[in-house]
């Protein structure tokens, strides 16, 4: 039997909402998005998320991701959103907007458990890598299908600056990039993750991912890359799921 929960995505450039079935892990709804005000500080981030989460009407707990290091409920750091989050208790204050329990985890961790759960990870127990690239680079690590949760591997520093600023989908745009030039950076950062994690499988997600045949094949590196089965849609999908229990 479908039970629906609300997930929502919190990302540096845009917010994301959706209504999940977290027994197929199938969305039950559109996908809704807003920009991310800018600056996104919590007095501006709140009431958006409440406006997309009205246009879904749900029940039951609800999965919320954040581009953060999430301990215990509390955002600890913040690259990619106001640092007036630093410090404040996410879980606690979505819970008080919504009315209702609210599980509150890193985005990238989210997208991973949604991908190794029902995507591109699914059976795989070996160690996998989770790359997402959006604004900044998140990632999520699994070994035997369970997180290491908060590992932070788009600030590993690459050329004198954190990785994220040398790679992330956001740079190819505002660089504009082309495909080779883009996946040159990224070859180089994955062979970074490579020499220190020798994972079994790379996942790469973001929306950039619905491009993957066009970038696949200028992809190297030892382990197998594939792509996000959520792509830009997995933070959505693994909240939900988060939320499940
Ligand atoms: C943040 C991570 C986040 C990633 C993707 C990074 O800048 O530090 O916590 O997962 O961006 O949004």
């Amino acid at each position: 039997m479908a039970y629906i929960l609300l997930g929502v995505d919190v990302g540096g450039s845009s917010v994301k909402a959706g209504l999940v079935d977290v027994t197929s892990g199938e969305l039950a709804s559109e996908l809704l998005s807003a920009p991310t005000p800018v600056p996104s500080t919590p007095d501006a981030l709140m009431p958006i998320i409440a406006a997309l989460a009205a246009r879904l009407p749900s029940s039951g707990p609800v999965g919320l991701c954040f581009p953060s290091v999430v301990k215990n409920g509390k955002v600890r750091t913040a690259a990619n959103v106001a640092s007036a989050w630093i410090g404040v208790d996410g879980a606690a204050l979505a819970s008080r907007a919504f009315g209702r329990p609210v599980t509150f985890l890193n985005d990238a961790d989210a997208a991973g458990v949604a991908e190794v759960r029902w995507g591109a990870g699914r059976g795989v127990p070996g160690p996998i890598v989770m790359l997402t690239f959006g604004t900044g680079i998140g990632s999520a690590l699994f070994i035997e299908g369970e997180l290491y949760p908060n590992t932070e591997l788009g600030h590993l520093e690459m050329r004198g600056m954190d990785a994220e600023k040398w790679a992330s989908a956001h740079v190819r745009t505002a660089l504009r990039l082309d495909w080779s030039q883009w996946c040159e950076r990224v070859n180089e950062y994955l062979a970074r993750m490579q020499a220190l994690l020798w994972p079994d499988l790379f996942i790469l997600g973001g929306a950039v991912t619905e491009h993957f045949a066009d970038f696949a094949p200028l992809l190297h590196v030892e382990a197998e890359i594939r792509p996000a089965h959520f792509t830009g849609q997995a933070g959505v999908v693994g909240a939900a799921l988060a939320a499940a229990g």
